[in-house]
């Protein structure tokens, strides 16, 4: 279990003040004006010797992306963009460090903005935080009112910081659409390349950070990019967020080391499976796009992202949703691909048409009404999809359902035989539209 003393989120529970005074109290705001004396490429060096990978699912390498921006102006502004939109079904973290310990991020977008020469920073945060944006702006105040951000402040960079709410899009959360809806755009994934770092926000060098990337950031340049190495293991560094749902005894958000044990997280922290390990009937790691990883690998199951790759899935966001033996789950993936049906911007055909068939045919699976020829047409749609779109979305909505066939045909074979021996059940309701 992870240390008190390495703990980053000291206040993840909003147990202390959240505000300046209490911030820092814990720490913030302490000594940033000697981190950013001590220049861009230092900054940058030590969150790329840190390990930390980005945090807000794709689990690409921080400082090397900050590495991308370029390294003098052309004349055009540089912008530090933070995700704030939060829309991963399951994922419930960077709302916590908003409205429990704001300070956090605003110090991080400091020190991150200077790295990267970018003088103005935009938080783009998910339309429904009502309560997390109102701390937030609280604190982006307060820091204007303690001189630490704005013109002529204490740490003599000048910087902005401007809070942006979206209007409620999932697909706002994948960088190029949120930064479409940034500009007032319709918010629809752009083509890479050109990638942000080179043509990003106003058509200016920009990059786009997860809220918890940059929350941790702070603490690594205070505490050194050595200890944060020192958590968890190679590739896999440093202390993270999880957010554990469903069928658990106490659902919650908690910071642990990267790697911890699956097992470990569920008993530790969450009062172990409802009914116990042993009604486990499988997991999703990282959020709804991710696979499922079903009872008997959970075992050995590591939370991180090579523990999850070893098992075909991804640590995503760090969403564990935790379904039980009462979980229908073929029910439970035809839901999430309604999720994906409704989110879907609908530029690309694959995904736009794609999703509707996969929802209607897991719907169908879900009652038994359907052919076991079916299911490999299933997976063969799903691969067609993955890798064919412009953005992740499409994968992402693609390997929920790869993760079903993979480890449950069994399951949708036993359904399509249970109905074809009584072929009128009563109809099994999927998310009517
Ligand atoms: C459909 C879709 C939704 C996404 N939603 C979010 C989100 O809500 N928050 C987030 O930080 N990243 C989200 N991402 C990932 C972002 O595109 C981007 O990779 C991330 O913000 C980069 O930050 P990081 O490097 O700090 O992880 C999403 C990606 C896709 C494809
Ligand atoms: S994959 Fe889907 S969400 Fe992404 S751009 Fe294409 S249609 Fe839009």
């Amino acid at each position: 279990m992870l240390a008190d003393k390495d703990r980053i989120f000291k206040n993840l529970y909003g147990l202390y003040d959240w505000g300046l005074e209490g911030a820092r109290a814990r720490g913030a705001w302490d000594g940033t004006k000697a981190i950013l004396e001590k220049g861009r490429d230092w900054i940058i060096n030590e969150v790329k010797a840190s390990g930390l990978r980005g945090r807000g699912g794709a689990g690409f390498p921080t400082g090397l992306k900050w590495s991308f921006m370029p390294k003098q102006s052309d004349g055009r502004p540089h912008y530090l963009v933070v995700n704030a939109d939060e829309s991963e079904p399951g994922t419930c973290k960077d709302r916590e460090i908003m409205r429990h310990d704001p300070h956090l991020l605003v110090e991080g977008c400091l020190i991150a903005g200077f790295a990267m020469g970018a003088h103005t920073c935009f938080i783009y945060i998910r339309g429904e935080f009502i309560r997390e944006r109102e701390h937030l702006q609280a604190a982006v105040d307060q820091a204007y009112a303690a001189n630490l951000i704005g013109k002529n402040n204490v740490h003599g960079f000048d910087f902005d910081i401007i809070v942006h709410h979206g209007a409620g899009a999932y697909i706002c959360g994948e960088e190029t659409a949120l930064l479409e809806s940034l500009e007032g755009k319709k918010g629809q994934p752009r083509l890479k390349p050109p990638f942000p770092a080179n043509v990003g926000l106003y058509g200016c060098p920009t990059t786009v950070n997860n809220v918890e990337s940059i929350a941790v950031v702070p603490d690594i340049a205070r505490r050194g990019a050595a200890w944060f190495a020192g958590i968890g293991r190679p590739n896999n560094t440093g202390t993270k967020l999880f957010c554990i749902s469903g069928h658990v005894e106490k659902p919650c958000t908690v910071e642990d080391a990267m790697g911890v044990p699956l097992r470990e997280l569920l008993d530790t922290h969450c009062g172990g499976v409802r009914g116990g390990w042993s009604n486990l009937l499988a997991v999703i790691p990282g959020g709804s796009s991710m696979p499922l990883i079903p009872a008997h690998d959970c075992e050995r199951l590591l939370m991180d992202f090579d523990g999850t790759r070893e098992f075909k899935s991804a640590l995503g966001t760090a969403a564990v949703i935790v379904m039980d033996k009462s979980t229908d789950i073929i029910r439970a993936m035809a839901r999430i691909s309604y999720f994906y049906k409704h989110e879907s911007c609908g530029q690309c055909t694959p995904c736009r048409e794609g999703m509707g068939w996969m929802w209607r045919v897991l719907s169908r699976m879900a009652e038994g009404r359907a052919h076991k020829r079916e299911i490999d047409m299933l997976m063969e749609v799903t691969t067609q999809i993955e890798g064919h779109t412009i953005c992740a979305f499409g994968d992402g909505a693609a390997w929920p359902v790869q993760g079903l066939i993979r480890h449950f045909r069994h399951e949708i074979e036993r359904r399509i035989d249970d109905y074809s021996a009584n072929p009128h059940p009563e109809p099994v309701r999927v998310a009517a539209e």
